[in-house]
């Protein structure tokens, strides 16, 4: 096996990163704050961890910040709606209203950059050496943070997206093997129509934002890192005939997917892999919190492996906690980014929420056997953004990616117009 890591920023971060060089949010030199100090009482703290397994991690980091932070209220800002679907409107709304939440939960990367370009978040690169941050998270994770020097949120965790759960009852009952997982995209399409006619829902899928990322994850595995890659950059051309064959397999694995699903959220169809109903899901690891949950084991329960295809890629996404301009309470949003920094917080919350430490010396050896895949590829394999967690693009090109796919998967547009409706969200979006 090659073992590389590709640069992290390389992405739509970079192209933003040039567009915004006179732009960003800090006035106020850094200071990690709004305007000074003060607001020490309490926090409002702004995600979409509002439900299921989410909430549980959620849970397990508020008790480590009350612990740390005895004297500082937890304000809970949760709004449900997986992948943010519902909390990134209402934040914007929030914030275009002056009514900014002391710290709200984006992806590190593109996402950042929209906060960043609208000036409404501050630079908290002191924090940084505050709290001894320098060393402890990758560089290439502390790049997507970052536009001219300044660095604009803090990261919690690190996310793998391209992952295919699997019900070991429903694969064995049809007859598959699983203890070899498909080695292709072709022997997973093939193993789709086996499930397909043994009677069984072959893959669940949920609403728009779970397909864009079952799209992403084909994506990867069609066209391999470098030219996935390449279509955030401008280098990978949107309408070319190795991007029509991904999007042809991505139009193949819809039509083994469950009917209702624009009505469900990620955990009603991880359910239906925890439940035996449907045998595959391609999700994000916040599904292994899931599984556990419902105290499901790896290998007798369900099976997790890569979307297999050209390369091993780890499809890359990691959470992070930002100090919006305006927030009424800055003290007790840096009480809470000490909190999500330290090697005690990063344990008990990645530990109950199925991803990896954003930080490099948190001791992993209490992790999953499902997380130490994750962390064994992060450090092995390539690295490619992610379109539905905005690692790769930013809220309006997602939006526009969105779009298009809900277009096409409802039956609105054929291939070639999902196709050239992907390249105008590029044309429109690319920096
Ligand atoms: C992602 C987020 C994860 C998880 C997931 C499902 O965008 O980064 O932490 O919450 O959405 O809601």
């Amino acid at each position: 096996m090659i073992k590389r890591r590709y640069v992290l920023a390389l992405p739509g971060a970079v192209a933003a990163a040039g567009t915004l060089a006179a732009c960003g949010g800090d006035d106020n030199g850094g200071s990690g704050g709004s305007g000074g100090g003060g607001g020490g009482d309490s926090v409002e703290v702004f995600t979409w961890w509002a439900q299921g397994s989410e909430k549980a991690g959620l849970d397990a980091l508020v008790e480590v910040f009350n612990e740390q932070h005895p004297d500082v209220e937890f304000v809970n800002g949760a709004v449900a709606g997986g992948a943010g679907s519902a909390a990134k409107d209402m934040l914007q709304s929030r914030l275009q209203a002056g009514d900014p939440p002391d710290t709200f939960q984006a992806h590190a990367g593109a996402e950042l950059n929209d906060y960043i370009d609208a000036g409404q978040i501050t630079d908290v690169a002191n924090l940084f050496d505050e709290f001894g941050l320098r060393d402890a998270f990758p560089d290439s994770l502390v790049e997507r943070l970052t536009v001219d020097d300044a660095i604009y949120s803090i990261p919690s965790n690190i996310h793998r997206s391209n992952v295919v759960w699997g019900s070991t009852k429903a694969l064995t009952d049809a007859g598959i093997d699983t203890a070899t997982p498909p080695a292709s995209l072709d022997e997973f399409l093939e193993q789709l129509e086996t499930l397909k006619s043994a009677g069984v829902t072959a893959l669940s899928v949920g609403t728009t934002w779970t397909q864009v990322n079952l799209l992403e994850a084909v994506l990867m595995a069609e066209l391999g890192a470098e030219v996935y890659s390449g279509l955030f950059d401008g280098s990978t051309g949107w309408d070319t005939p190795e991007v029509t064959a991904g999007l042809q397999k991505f139009e193949q694995m819809m039509s083994y997917t469950n009917t209702d699903r624009d009505g469900l959220d990620w955990p009603d169809a991880t359910q239906q892999i925890i439940d035996g109903t449907a045998a595959y899901n391609v999700m994000g690891d916040w599904a292994v919190a899931a599984f556990e949950q419902a105290e499901q084991a790896l290998g007798d329960d369900f099976v997790a492996f890569e979307l297999p295809g050209k390369e091993k890629i780890f499809g890359f996404l990691a959470d992070s906690f930002t100090l919006p301009e305006g927030a009424p309470h800055p003290d007790g949003a840096k009480a809470w980014l000490e909190t999500i920094a330290s090697t005690d917080g990063q344990l008990a919350f990645n530990l109950a929420k199925g991803s990896i430490p954003a930080r490099t010396d948190v001791d992993t050896a209490e992790f999953s056997e499902y997380a130490q895949t994750a962390v064994t590829s992060f450090a092995e394999d390539a690295i490619c953004s992610s379109i539905a967690h905005g690692a790769a693009t930013s809220v309006a090109w997602l939006n526009a990616i969105a779009d298009a796919t809900s277009q096409f998967t409802t039956g609105a547009t054929d291939l070639a117009g999902y196709q050239e409706a992907l390249k105008a969200a590029a044309d429109a979006n690319q920096g």
